[in-house]
């Protein structure tokens, strides 16, 4: 029988945060259904009409503290507990910007795509919390000018955060999994042919096989309350703790 994996790279998405009530993207009821990504999701859109950038990240901001961490959100969180004691590891890696894997218990966690609850200036690159609504008139708490303070999320067209901590763990693990996500924005959607070409087993656990389901050794299929939790019981009710 194969020993079970214990390093494990989980990438997740907008799916896994659906049962919470944060909207997706890609449904037919999507985010991207309402709004045109190109007017608050890209620096040509900030530049064009901050405002209404400030204003499509100040809604979504404001709806936060109003929703809490789903069973999805809470077995990721025991499963990196559960790796530990085995002297193994969970990297997770989001795509999304909510807190809500943080608020589940996950600590090995990296937003490549930033997080809606801070707030960058581009006069001087200063980063720190943001809870508060931001507007072009938000002065820099750093070096106080006004109009340059943007949400710490990434853009369409900016390169996504922590892609070499992502590599490498990768690079170590003995199983990749993606979890709610279309697999239709790179580089996220490109992790799994990375894994397997290195070999690496990769399961895919979404709501529908993704734009890249063809690349998963391994795929389960439903509500990711239901089927991760499922998927955390057997894996760590599977392996004996080591020691
Ligand atoms: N359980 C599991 N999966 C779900 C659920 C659910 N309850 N509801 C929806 N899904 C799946 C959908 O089937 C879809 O495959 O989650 C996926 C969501 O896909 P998208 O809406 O494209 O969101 P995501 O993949 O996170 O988008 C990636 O695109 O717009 C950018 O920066 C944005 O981080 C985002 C990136």
């Amino acid at each position: 029988m194969r020993a079970p994996p214990r390093n494990i790279v989980v990438l997740t998405g907008s799916g896994i945060s659906a049962e919470s009530g944060v909207a997706t993207f890609r449904d037919k009821d999507g985010i991207w259904a309402k709004v045109d990504y190109r007017e608050v999701a890209t620096p040509e859109g900030f530049a064009a009409n901050p405002a209404l950038v400030h204003e499509f990240y100040n809604d979504r901001r404001r709806a936060l503290p109003g929703v809490e961490p789903n069973a999805a959100h809470r077995a990721l969180a025991e499963l990196e507990r559960g790796l530990e004691e085995r002297d193994g590891r969970l990297t997770l890696v989001t795509q999304n910007v909510d807190d809500l894997h943080e608020r589940a218990g996950s600590a090995n966690l990296l937003h490549m795509h930033g997080e809606i609850q801070k707030a960058t200036c581009v006069a001087c690159g200063d980063v720190r919390d943001c809870r508060a609504d931001l507007s072009i008139e938000t002065a820099c708490p750093a070096c106080d000018r006004a109009g340059g303070v943007r949400p710490y999320v990434v853009w369409f067209g900016e390169m996504p955060r922590f892609m070499g901590e992502t590599m490498e763990a990768i690079t170590d693990a003995d199983l990749f999994v993606s979890i709610g996500t279309s697999g239709s924005v790179y580089p996220a959607a490109g992790f799994v042919a990375e894994a397997r070409a290195l070999g690496i087993a990769a399961t895919e656990l979404n709501l529908e096989p993704s734009e890249n389901a063809h690349h998963f050794t391994d795929s389960r299929y439903g509500p990711a309350t239901k089927i991760v939790s499922e998927w955390v019981r057997e894996l760590l009710g599977g392996s004996q703790p080591t020691g």
